[in-house]
């Protein structure tokens, strides 16, 4: 039985994916390294850092450069995201959140992102949300199961009793590593291997996505 539901937050509930790539894109170009929207698909939900060697692709560089660099990336990505307000928010996100309180479950945001704090006072949702575990916490980060399980023990609930909500095949990865039942979030090519996948949270309910899950 599902009591708890875990949503990552880039690509999910907001489109700062679309910031990450067009900050990864900045730094690319500036570096003349070939970087385009294929290339993007395997940085999403990963660490910076890794996202930068995959970036890279076996480039050399010091680890003085690999954090001038990341640093740039963030800039950048910081510059993106403070211009965020609620309206930023995808279309069902505040319905099912709301519906999801109001009907009893547990909700977590779980996000390999160290800007999480930034981007959920942006969005303004935190009254809707028991607990936040993100990439600040002393944890792996995904396709490792580590910031889910640190959540659901957050949550006091068991993972088999948690569903993750994601757009990223790593992210995919991490809740199936965890134990948890997994919803994928946008084309079967990239989160196909998800127990359900929908297009978006659009129209979408507690109710409708547990009777779809268990179909
Ligand atoms: C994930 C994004 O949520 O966070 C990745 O999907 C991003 O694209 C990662 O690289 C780390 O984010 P940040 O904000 O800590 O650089
Ligand atoms: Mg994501």
């Amino acid at each position: 039985m599902i009591r708890a539901f875990l949503f990552d937050l880039d690509g999910v509930l907001t489109d700062t994916s679309e910031y990450h790539y067009l900050g990864w894109k900045r730094l690319a170009d500036e570096l003349g390294v070939p970087f385009g929207r294929a290339e993007n698909e395997a940085l999403r939900g990963v660490s910076r850092r890794e996202s930068l060697l995959l970036l890279l692709a076996g480039r050399p560089a010091s680890e003085e450069q690999l954090q001038e660099w990341m640093e740039r990336k963030n800039e950048y990505y910081v510059e993106y995201i403070s211009q965020m307000t609620p309206a930023d928010l995808l279309g069902g996100v505040t319905e099912l959140l709301a519906d999801l309180r109001a009907s009893g479950y547990r909700v977590a945001i779980v996000s390999s992102s160290k800007n999480t704090p930034l981007v959920l006072d942006r969005l303004q949702i935190g009254g809707l949300i028991d607990v936040v575990v993100d990439g600040n916490a002393p944890a792996r980060s995904k396709p490792a199961p580590d910031l889910f399980l640190l959540a659901a023990e957050r949550l006091g609930v068991l993972p088999a009793e948690c569903l993750v909500v994601e757009d990223a095949a790593a992210g995919i990865d991490a809740g199936k590593a965890a134990g948890m039942r997994t919803l994928g979030i946008g084309p079967r090519e990239r989160v196909g291997h998800a127990d359900l996948v929908l297009p978006n949270l659009e129209g979408t309910s507690a109710k409708s996505i547990l009777k779809a899950l268990e179909g």
